[in-house]
């Protein structure tokens, strides 16, 4: 393929991601992890089912960076996972740790590409990210708000019985409790949901949405979603790679929008060859300013954290 993105960490987002990658047939795949034998075995794997599953995509397992040289896209999900009884936000001193070492060890060797992040506590991970590469805000991307956008989808087509692909949904704010979906920008073939649901129905979905990652850890018990957390960073991939310039929500740093400044945090975003294109500002209600802001000082809470820690 003449494209080429490297995944850091194979574990389970990081090889659905580059398994989702191969079998769309975006790039070639260069995958890399600490653990030895792990990205070199699932790597091969995933290159035998190539015959079967119709691709030439070409995949490869390292321990090291030098096979990642080059890359147009990175997506990072280095780190560990959340376990039950855990926030997102107790991930922060050992994934900061980590993001920071990965992404200087990308910015090194492909200094034009641009970063996905998926490691959490996703916002902060990525200024850690920004901080570390000193890469243009364009070009370092938080994989968040497709990912909430895509639970709210699947419990609307749940709740009224339609096709997902009628729906449509928006999520904005950071990637934790405080996130702000947004019913009224959320629709069934352009239909907002305010006139297909009850506001007691719109406001359950909403809290399943707030406490989607939760409700699966609290099932898995080992780990954290992967499956729905892979296509939604594979899906801002495509977009960059193929150019289509797809308006999705991602967490953004943003300089004013919204009324915040020096932060990353959820917003839709015109996604494109170049990274982020465009932050595209949106009129929302006073209430739905107001939690905005407060998720934006939650994000800047952990910011304010995340500068008192030696990683
Ligand atoms: N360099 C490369 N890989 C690393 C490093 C490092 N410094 N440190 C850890 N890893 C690898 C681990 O070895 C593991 O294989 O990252 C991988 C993480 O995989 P999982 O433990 O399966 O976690 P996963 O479910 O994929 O989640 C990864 O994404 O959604 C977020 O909260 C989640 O922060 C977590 C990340």
């Amino acid at each position: 393929m003449d494209k080429k993105v490297t995944v850091i960490g194979a574990g389970n987002v990081g090889a659905t991601a580059a398994q989702r990658l191969a079998e769309k047939e975006l790039c070639d795949v260069v995958l890399v992890d600490v653990i030895e034998g792990v990205p070199q075995g699932k790597a091969l794997d995933l290159a035998q089912a190539a015959p079967i599953e119709k691709h030439d995509a070409h995949l490869l397992g390292a321990n090291a960076y030098d096979a990642t040289a080059g890359s147009q896209i990175v997506i990072i999900t280095a780190g560990i996972p959340r376990k039950p009884g855990m926030s997102r936000d107790d991930l922060l001193s050992t994934n900061a740790g980590i993001v920071k070492k990965v992404t200087r060890e990308i910015a090194s060797r492909s200094p034009q590409a641009i970063l996905i992040i998926v490691s959490n506590p996703l916002d902060a991970m990525c200024h850690v990210a920004y901080e570390a590469t000193g890469f243009p805000k364009q070009r370092v991307i938080g994989m968040a708000g497709v990912l909430d956008s895509a639970r709210f989808r699947a419990f609307i087509a749940m709740e009224l019985n339609v096709s997902v692909e009628n729906t449509h949904a928006f999520v904005l704010g950071g990637h934790g409790d405080t996130m702000v979906p947004l019913p009224r920008y959320s629709s069934v073939a352009g239909i907002p949901i305010t006139e297909l649901m009850t506001a007691e129905r719109i406001a359950a979905l909403v809290q399943r949405t707030r406490n989607g990652g939760a409700e699966i850890v609290s099932l898995l018990k080992t780990g954290s979603a992967f499956y729905a957390p892979a296509s939604a960073a594979v899906e801002m991939a495509e977009s960059i790679l193929k150019d289509k310039k797809k308006v999705l929500p991602c967490a953004a740093y943003l300089e004013g929008e919204y009324g915040i400044r020096e932060l990353f945090i959820g917003v839709p975003v015109k996604l494109g060859a170049k990274g982020v294109e465009k932050v595209i500002e949106i009129k929302l209600a006073p209430e739905e300013q107001a939690a905005l802001q407060k998720s934006a000082a939650a994000v800047q809470e952990l910011k304010s954290v995340l500068a008192t820690l030696k990683y």
